[in-house]
């Protein structure tokens, strides 16, 4: 992680939530001179366990946001489900020209996010493959090394330039994109592909190698390409195939994020996954059976526990 050396002081940035994404980048901010303040549900100070992805542990006092208003920066590291709602809170502290930047797995409609701000703020979206945990509510660890790809959504103004260095800073290597939606939507196809039959089978990646579910995985992913294509965003289906038996590989010891939060009776983020493929299949009279399915099943199992 380089350092930031700026000419001027670092901006300060707000973090929604102490999540184990937010509060990596919040570490690897804070490490870089940036000031930091968390936005959380309970305003209180949070003294964190930050373990690098080199293993070096660093304790590090991370402050809640209670002063320094209006919000100027703003990473919005929570889960789909939450970022309208987060938005909606915060907006009337955020400054004329503030900067926000979503983070989350799945796709959900910008525009209704766009609608809520003034002209002159701005809109990012941050996908991620960096992978991070928390082992307790005050210890997060960098878990796994990859990258991040980050898109302006709005017009650009004359701070883009700070913002790429922090979100760099924060959750990078970091590409800057012009198009967020070809990284989303093969994220879309790894991620409705693996998550919900993980959630269903309550097992680690690795399991979905196995033959038996060679089916369903050709299914899901097919139709991701399928409505992705139609939407202008043309996607390979062996290729697609290809990713998701990678990460699937790569991954195989690991538990995805849609088979803990089951495990756990949370909320998923089938949504935003299978659901945002159903409803563009249906704006687009394109039959997603195999998602509509995962959709049901997961959204069956999470209502009875
Ligand atoms: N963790 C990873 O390795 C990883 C990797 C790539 C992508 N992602 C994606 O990145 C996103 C964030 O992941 P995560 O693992 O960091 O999730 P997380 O641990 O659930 O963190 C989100 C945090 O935001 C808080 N929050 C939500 N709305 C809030 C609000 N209005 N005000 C204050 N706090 C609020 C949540 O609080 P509550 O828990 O109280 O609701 C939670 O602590 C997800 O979409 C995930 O799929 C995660």
């Amino acid at each position: 992680m380089a350092p930031y050396t700026p000419t001027q002081p670092a901006l300060s940035w707000s973090i929604v939530g102490r999540g184990a994404i937010g509060l990596l980048a919040g570490a690897r901010l804070q490490l870089a001179g940036y000031p930091i303040k968390l936005w959380l549900k309970t305003p209180e100070e949070l003294l964190l366990t930050f373990t690098d992805i080199q293993h070096q542990e660093q304790r590090l006092l991370m402050l809640p946001q209670q002063t320094d208003l209006p919000i100027r920066q703003l990473l919005v590291p929570v889960k789909a489900y939450d970022v309208d709602n987060a938005i909606t809170q915060i907006l009337p502290h955020l400054a004329d020209h503030a900067q926000l930047v979503i983070s989350h797995n799945g796709i959900i409609p910008f525009q209704p996010l766009l609608d809520k701000l003034k002209p002159e703020q701005g809109l990012w979206f941050l996908s991620t493959s960096q992978a991070a945990y928390k082992a307790t509510p005050e210890h997060v660890i960098h878990s796994g090394a990859g990258m991040s790809f980050l898109a302006k959504l709005t017009a650009e103004s004359n701070s883009d330039a700070d913002i790429i260095a922090a979100m760099t800073t924060a959750l990078g290597p970091l590409s800057v994109v012009a198009d967020i939606y070809p990284i989303l939507w093969q994220k879309l196809a790894i991620n409705a592909a693996i998550n919900p039959l993980t959630a269903i089978e309550n097992c680690q990646n690795g399991q979905l190698a196995s033959p038996y579910y060679q089916p369903q995985i050709e299914a899901l992913v097919s139709e991701v390409c399928q409505v992705a294509t139609a939407s202008g965003f043309p996607m390979d289906v062996a290729s697609s195939l290809a990713k998701v038996y990678q990460v699937i590989t790569a991954t195989a010891n690991n538990f995805s994020s849609m088979q803990q939060d089951v495990q756990a009776g949370r909320q998923t983020e089938i949504d935003a996954i299978c659901g945002y493929v159903c409803q563009q299949a249906a704006q687009l009279q394109i039959a997603a059976p195999a998602n509509q399915q995962m959709l049901l099943q997961i959204k069956a199992i999470t209502a009875v526990i």
